[in-house]
């Protein structure tokens, strides 16, 4: 996930690119603080107190910086200001920063709040919790999303993602998923993909 959030340089030519990668992980952000707000800290809370109130701070920086940098991109798309570079190297300072925060409260949720999870929630409340997950992710962003995820994977993790994918969604969906996978693929990574899972040979597209 982190590698996915890792922006590089942003410059006058690269800061459109910087804004819908920007928006795609905005949603994918707001999905997860949601659910974690709505479903997972309250369950979390009713058998640990307090245990969540480190993470909703990390949500309201991210909050934060999330607004301040779509301010800064909006900024430096319109040229607005008379120094204008100087509001892309504050825009790359808030950038780096919002990954430091994001980087750093995935880790602590995979060493810490999962862990906890674990102890205090029985098994089966822990699924029916995260069933509810998808539904905090807005399906529109699925088709751009999906293969960013992919890419983020080592071959070994894909197969095992789109199998478990292949296990859990009806057919149609499947299909429909594994062309949003072959289109931000290269044609040599799809090809290591049909060589593993050979019931992606049919995808269209
Ligand atoms: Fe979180």
């Amino acid at each position: 996930m982190t590698r996915a959030l890792e922006f590089r340089t942003v410059d006058d030519g690269s800061a459109t690119r910087v804004a819908e990668a920007f928006s795609l992980i905005r949603a994918v952000v707001k999905g997860h603080s949601t659910f974690e707000e709505e479903v997972l800290f309250p369950a979390l809370e009713s058998k640990a107190s307090l245990a969540c109130t480190p993470y909703l701070l990390d949500h309201e920086a991210e909050n934060e910086l999330f607004g301040s940098i779509e301010g800064l991109l909006a900024d430096v798309q319109s040229g607005a200001g008379p120094r204008h570079s100087a509001l892309a190297s504050k825009l790359e300072r808030q950038i780096v920063a919002l990954n430091a925060v994001l980087a750093l409260h995935s880790r602590k949720e995979d060493t810490h709040l999962f862990a906890l999870a674990k102890e205090r929630l029985g098994i089966e409340e822990q699924a029916a919790l995260a069933s509810q997950a998808p539904r905090y992710l807005p399906q529109e962003i699925m088709p751009q999303l999906l293969p960013r995820v992919v890419r983020a994977l080592t071959i070994d993790e894909q197969e095992d993602y789109l199998r478990m994918m292949m296990r859990v969604v009806p057919n149609p969906v499947f299909l429909a998923m594994a062309g949003w996978v072959k289109a931000g693929l290269g044609a040599e990574e799809w090809t290591t993909l049909v060589g593993r899972i050979p019931e992606l040979a049919s995808t269209a597209g």
